[in-house]
């Protein structure tokens, strides 16, 4: 029987990059009914709201979604449409994991790295205040529910997956109450999991030993902003936003996505990796028990990059995103 699972293609290269991934999946024999859903732009272009009403009763239904990237609009506009996803849904944890791929271009080759994110809260709550003309303000939440959760999501993600390792990521020298919440929860439920280490960085620290010898890393816990910013960093660690996967998981709903946004210095021209979504698109397959088709396609991958003649632009290499997925597809068809 198919798989229902809500597609959202997103702007940008979102198009570009989703149809890809389809054409993968297709090719490792997952049968999969996409719904096709707007958010962002196009849902407001369209319907006069960023996340319309459809859209999430569609992930509400399907219970699963796959989503391409949502561009927000700097400084004006409507509140991030991925945000209000993760509110709604109730998507508080933000998985990425960032590892290195040989044949890609990268600072290091044995980074191996988990990065989970709070995902509902911190400065992206959106509480903004012009106090009066050139005074602003903007308020950081920190609960200690949230906090409670996220650490025990990234210590019980650490068994299943059998890390040994997790650092909480923090400025709780500065913010005091917000940040010492934070690490004031993930020291108590620490203490539930005497398995795993548990250690705390400042996040200064961190980015500075982070770039210097990013295998020193297992887990990094972090809160919403330092979580946006850290994963960017350690992208850049593994050859770039073109190929670290995300999702966005909480108690009853999952949305896979990349950690890279619209690109729009890109968008429409063939040019984006699709890398990013299809590892993305695994996260999912591995969700939905799709466990042998998402070795597959991995394993295509990795025999596709190490042959370090089929990149794409942002990797060193000429390759259009239908081309490279013209590659892909030919090594999954070749392991049918
Ligand atoms: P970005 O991630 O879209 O792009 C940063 C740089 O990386 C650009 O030079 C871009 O060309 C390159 N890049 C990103 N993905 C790539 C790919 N798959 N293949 C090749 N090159 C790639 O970040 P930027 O420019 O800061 O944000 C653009 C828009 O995306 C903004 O409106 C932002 O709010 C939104 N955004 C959305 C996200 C989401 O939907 N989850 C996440 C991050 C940003």
């Amino acid at each position: 029987m198919a798989h229902k699972v809500t597609l959202i293609p997103g702007d940008g290269i979102g198009p570009e990059i989703t149809e890809s991934v389809i054409r993968v999946i297709e090719a490792a024999g997952v049968d999969i009914e996409w719904d096709k859903q707007l958010a962002g732009i196009p849902a407001v272009q369209e319907y006069g709201v960023s996340v319309p009403d459809a859209c999430l009763d569609s992930i509400r239904e399907n219970k699963i979604a796959l989503k391409g990237p949502l561009t927000t609009l700097v400084g004006k506009g409507f509140r991030s449409a991925n945000v209000t996803l993760r509110k709604q849904l109730d998507l508080y944890a933000n998985l990425r994991p960032v590892k290195s791929i040989g044949g890609v271009p990268s600072r290091f080759d044995k980074v191996d790295l988990v990065i989970v994110r709070e995902n509902t809260e911190d400065l992206y709550s959106g509480i903004e205040n012009l106090i009066s003309p050139g005074v602003t303000q903007a308020i950081k939440v920190v609960t200690e529910t949230a906090s409670n959760n996220i650490a025990r999501f990234a210590f019980e993600y650490a068994r299943k997956n059998n890390r040994k390792k997790i650092t909480l990521v923090h400025k709780a020298n500065i913010m005091k109450i917000s940040d010492g919440l934070f690490l004031d929860s993930f020291e108590k439920v620490a203490k539930n999991y005497p398995d795993i280490i548990a250690e705390d960085k400042i996040v200064d620290a961190l980015c500075m030993n982070l770039v210097m010898d990013p295998t020193k890393f297992d887990i990094l816990l972090l809160g919403n902003m330092f979580g946006d910013i850290v994963s960017d960093l350690a992208a850049g660690l593994v050859g770039g936003l073109g190929v670290v996967p995300g999702a966005n998981l909480g108690e009853k709903y999952a949305v896979f996505e990349a950690v890279h946004g619209s690109a729009p210095d890109i968008a429409g021209k063939n040019l984006a990796n699709p890398t990013a979504l299809i590892f993305s698109a695994l996260m999912m397959l591995r969700h939905l028990g799709e466990d042998a088709a998402a070795n597959k396609i991995w394993k295509s991958i990795v025999v596709t990059l190490a042959m370090g003649h089929h990149l794409t632009k942002d990797l060193g290499g000429t390759l259009s995103t239908s081309e490279f997925t013209d590659e892909l597809v030919k090594e999954i068809e070749s392991r049918s």
